[in-house]
């Protein structure tokens, strides 16, 4: 094969993905080192639309491009801002446990955010009057534990997996105050002193910090249930998002958890988007912080346009982290043959979302005409006047 040879994108048979446009001819053949998995992975990338131009930084991470931290009982990986530098308002964990399994008694300078994958586990957190709170969480729900306060999770029968979100890009799990560490680090006189028992009661704790170990599955929640003095806590730190009616659009749905309905999760919010094979969560954008994208099924391609003629394209698929700085224009779009399914998160107490046909057709139409010069078909779409979150 040489440069002189005609270029096709067309036979599916044998496609070899290449960096050329059909439409323009523009590019040419990649014959040196290449990554072919990835090229057709990522075929908006290796392909961008003539639209894309200027300089925006990356916008995407995925968590197979990790590390992976092993564990007896489990692993995890974590996406922050060492990963994607641009992602500085929130970080995300992606973690799995055993059945039995515990990530273990600890807390964080950070608000914890969770989305259970798939699975249920049993989580347990006590506040700062004392009053404590446990529940199960399956499949679908959320959970939310505010800065400070201590925590733990555990895998039921059959294990699980979930996603994790904290309000600081530059979190990272595998440096929070743990119940071992902190044993580990204190002079086991002091340990002692503060219980009220001989030293040698000490000498079988953990000598660094534990993370994530394997148990026992546990008992009924209720055998587990200890009663507080003071109460169980006010404000529920589990929310049950799959029981939540969706905002159905031709395209899809959306289910929206933030302070209006999941009081406690102040500080972040979050829509789980589905996405119908051949439609696009239209365009549009925030404003009131950046957008932190998991992607949980699917394949898509976003375009994010940053003002000022910039605007770049990436490729999405299951296990990917999706980023869009604070109000810029984005569209979502299925380009696979399976549903979408997204979330998109926020460090904010409220989702908010501009849709720009939304916006279009409350504005006075002659304007927006002559702005676009639009076309009659344009002006006659701009009367569906609602909240199209997902359109064909
Ligand atoms: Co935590
Ligand atoms: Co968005």
């Amino acid at each position: 094969m040489s440069q002189d040879q005609p270029i096709s994108n067309n036979n599916p048979k044998a496609f070899i993905p290449q960096p050329y446009r059909v439409s323009d001819g523009f590019g040419g053949l990649d014959l040196g080192p290449r990554d072919m998995m990835r090229d057709k992975e990522n075929p908006n990338m290796l392909v961008p639309p003539p639209t894309d131009n200027g300089l925006l930084p990356n916008l995407k991470m995925s968590f197979s491009d990790t590390h992976m931290q092993l564990n007896k009982g489990g692993w995890s990986r974590e996406i922050t801002v060492r990963d994607l530098p641009i992602a500085t308002t929130l970080a995300g964990v992606n973690m799995s446990l055993r059945p039995g399994g515990v990530r273990e008694l600890h807390w964080h300078q950070q608000a914890e955010w969770a989305f259970m994958i798939w699975g249920c586990a049993r989580i347990t957190a006590v506040d700062w009057h004392g009053r404590n709170f446990i529940a199960d969480v399956g499949q679908g729900d959320l959970w939310y534990f505010p800065a400070g306060l201590p925590h733990s999770i555990q895998a039921l029968e059959g294990g699980c997996e979930f996603l994790l979100v904290f309000d600081d890009g530059s979190f990272s799990d595998l440096n929070t105050l743990s119940i071992s560490d902190w044993f580990a680090h204190t002079p086991k006189d002091v340990l002692a002193a503060n219980f009220g028992i001989p030293v040698e009661s000490f000498n079988g704790i953990p000598q660094e910090q534990v993370y994530i170990y394997q148990d026992q599955v546990p008992g009924s929640i209720e055998s587990e249930k200890i009663q507080s003095p003071f109460g169980t806590i006010p404000l529920s730190f589990k929310h049950s998002l799959m029981a939540q009616e969706p905002i159905v659009s031709p395209g899809g749905t959306v289910r929206i958890a933030d302070s209006s309905n999941f009081p406690i999760a102040r500080t972040i919010a979050a829509a789980l988007v589905e996405i119908k094979p051949g439609a696009m969560r239209e365009l549009h954008w925030h404003p009131n912080n950046d957008e932190w994208q998991y992607y949980l099924s699917g394949q898509a391609r976003m375009t994010v346009f940053g003002g000022n003629g910039v605007a770049r394209t990436f490729d999405y698929r299951a296990g990917d982290v999706g980023y869009v700085p604070f109000a810029m224009g984005h569209y979502v779009q299925n380009t696979g043959k399976d549903t979408v399914w997204f979330l998109e998160m926020f460090k904010a107490p409220r989702f908010e979302d501009i849709s720009l046909n939304q916006w279009m057709a409350l504005t006075p139409h002659q304007l927006v005409q002559s702005n676009l010069n639009a076309s009659p078909e344009l002006m006659k779409s701009l009367r569906k006047v609602k909240w199209p979150v997902v359109n064909y």
